[in-house]
């Protein structure tokens, strides 16, 4: 059914299973429907790139999403919109509390974003291109025929630019990825794992399969006498009365992160006396990682013999006091990694006590707990030119728009993207900090209670602190919305629904 020969990825979009990685060239449309009947002509024709092939990888990619409103236009009736989760539904500008548990304030209020901040306007669909080096030119022109410019406007194309496998401030990227256990070969009884595992369930991921509690997240499931035409669709493994719209399907975030790549080298520069040595190891130090990708962890669990994995197969158990890597660390915040097992915690009982709660060494230690249940699979790509460290100091304007499309995979966003991004990116608290938040990613502002966010810190072996104050703010949000990026079969069933007027409800 779902073992590694039977998967069914010949159902699933490309860009759950792989990066595409090796097609350069990028073009991400936002696009909104113009005309249903043609967009669902449009889409029954569509060959939208599956994840079945391997060898050999495809040489374009074709993926699509769908905004709340884009479902709506193309006629999925209301009994089935209000079984996605409350968050796609209201938007990720959609209402304030979110906006300020996101960090979406300030310069990086909904209302000066160029796209998405308001949430009655999220485009409708969101149409992702992936071609090797020199192709996309012709692969646009056959893919936008008369049909899709009578389905389709244009709202607008989202920057890209491959400059290599770093982001914009020029530190190797998309190394750590959690692995999707596509075999079921790991059991989710936490009891029954020696350590931290970099390997998470299906459902952590694609909808219609078991999550790391064991069970299913709510996704719409379609009674079949109600809804003729959901033969298209597959049968709920937990339900077989039921048709799963979801199966297959995962939760899209993106996010436009403009990065001021000239204000981070010459902040840094500035704070390290023009000192180059000094300058990159405070770098190294806010990311978690050397530029090249080496983990500041020293102490590795074990070797792999594979460089890429080397790169990632450590944990912070063996840096308790953040000597090597900073709590702040950018990495260290986005996967605390050790959190299911708490230092130093050994035997069944003792462990229990931890993972419920008790005996905590600081009242903050529970907020890196169930690391499990809070990744993301990361698919973002970068825009705009690259320039070098030193380029970017004696850079006197930030004139080009630089940044990272981020976009990652989850199958519940609160649990995972919002989670990270607020208990862990932005919390002043994080890992018992104290006026901090990520130091790539925070907004500055100070808190409710007027206590500053702009500070970063470095525990030192010799039991001092070194503190870096009044950080400016590097990366600040251009746009975003929540996406669902629906399985094939899923994609065809929404391709034939009724219009509208005469919808089944
Ligand atoms: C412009 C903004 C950002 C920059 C420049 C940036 C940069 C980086 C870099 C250099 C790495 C290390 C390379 C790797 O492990 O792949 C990394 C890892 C990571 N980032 Fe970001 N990132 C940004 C935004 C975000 C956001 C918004 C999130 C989520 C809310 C995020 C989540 C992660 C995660 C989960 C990892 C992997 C951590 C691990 O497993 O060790 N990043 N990022």
């Amino acid at each position: 059914m779902k073992s590694a020969d039977h998967f069914e990825f010949d159902d699933l979009q490309g860009l759950l299973r792989f990066s595409h990685g090796h097609l350069t060239e990028t073009c991400f449309m936002l696009l909104n429907v113009s005309n249903s009947i043609a967009a669902k002509q449009w889409l029954k024709a569509a060959s939208i790139t599956n994840a079945s092939s391997v060898h050999p990888l495809p040489e374009t990619a074709v993926q699509i999403a769908f905004s709340v409103a884009g479902l709506r236009i193309l006629g999925l009736n209301e009994r089935l919109i209000e079984q996605f989760s409350d968050e796609f539904i209201v938007g990720m500008a959609g209402d304030e509390s979110r906006s300020r548990r996101l960090g979406d304030i300030a310069a990086n209020d909904p209302k000066n974003w160029q796209w998405g901040g308001d949430a009655q306007q999220v485009p409708h669909v969101l149409l992702l291109l992936y071609t090797k080096d020199g192709l996309m030119k012709n692969f646009r022109r056959h893919l936008e025929d008369k049909n899709f410019h009578q389905a389709f406007q244009l709202h607008s194309v989202l920057p890209t630019l491959d400059i290599g496998l770093i982001e914009p401030f020029g530190f190797a990227d998309g190394i750590s990825q959690p692995k999707i256990d596509w075999t079921d070969k790991q059991s989710t009884d936490i009891h029954e794992r020696e350590g931290y595992s970099n390997t998470v369930a299906i459902g952590e991921v694609v909808l219609g399969y078991p999550n790391e509690y064991g069970e299913y997240t709510n996704r719409p499931l379609v009674n079949p006498k109600l809804q003729p035409n959901s033969e298209k669709l597959k049968t709920a493994y937990d339900d077989v009365s039921l048709k799963d719209l979801g199966r297959n399907g995962s939760y899209l975030v993106v996010r436009q992160l403009n990065q001021d790549v000239p204000g981070f080298w010459q902040y840094l520069h500035k704070q390290s006396y023009s000192d180059t040595d000094k300058r990159n190891e405070l770098a190294a130090s806010m990311v978690g990682r050397q530029r090249n990708g080496d983990p500041l962890i020293t102490s590795r669990v074990q070797s792999t013999h594979n460089a890429a994995e080397d790169k990632n197969d450590f944990t912070y158990e063996q840096d308790l006091q953040g000597h090597q890597c900073p709590f702040g660390a950018h990495i260290r915040r986005a996967n605390p990694r050790t959190g299911d097992f708490p230092h130093g915690v050994t035997g069944f009982f003792n462990r229990l006590i931890k993972i419920l709660g008790f005996g905590l060494n600081k009242p903050d230690d529970d907020l890196i707990a169930a690391t499990r249940f809070h990744r993301l699979l990361r698919r973002g790509r970068s825009y705009g030119s690259f320039i070098s460290p030193e380029d970017a100091i004696k850079a006197n304007d930030s004139d080009e728009e630089r940044g990272l499309q981020f976009m990652c995979l989850v199958a519940n966003i609160t649990r995972q993207f919002e989670f990270v991004q607020n208990a862990w990116m932005i919390s002043s608290k994080f890992n018992g900090a104290h006026q901090e938040s990520d130091p790539l990613l925070g907004h500055r502002e100070p808190l409710l209670s007027g206590e500053p966010s702009n500070e970063f810190s470095r525990p030192m072996a010799s039991g001092s602190r070194q503190t870096v104050c009044n950080l400016p703010q590097f990366v600040t949000l251009r746009g975003g919305a929540y996406f669902f990026m629906p399985g094939l079969s899923a994609i065809q069933y929404i391709a034939s629904l009724p219009s509208n007027k005469d919808d089944l409800s």
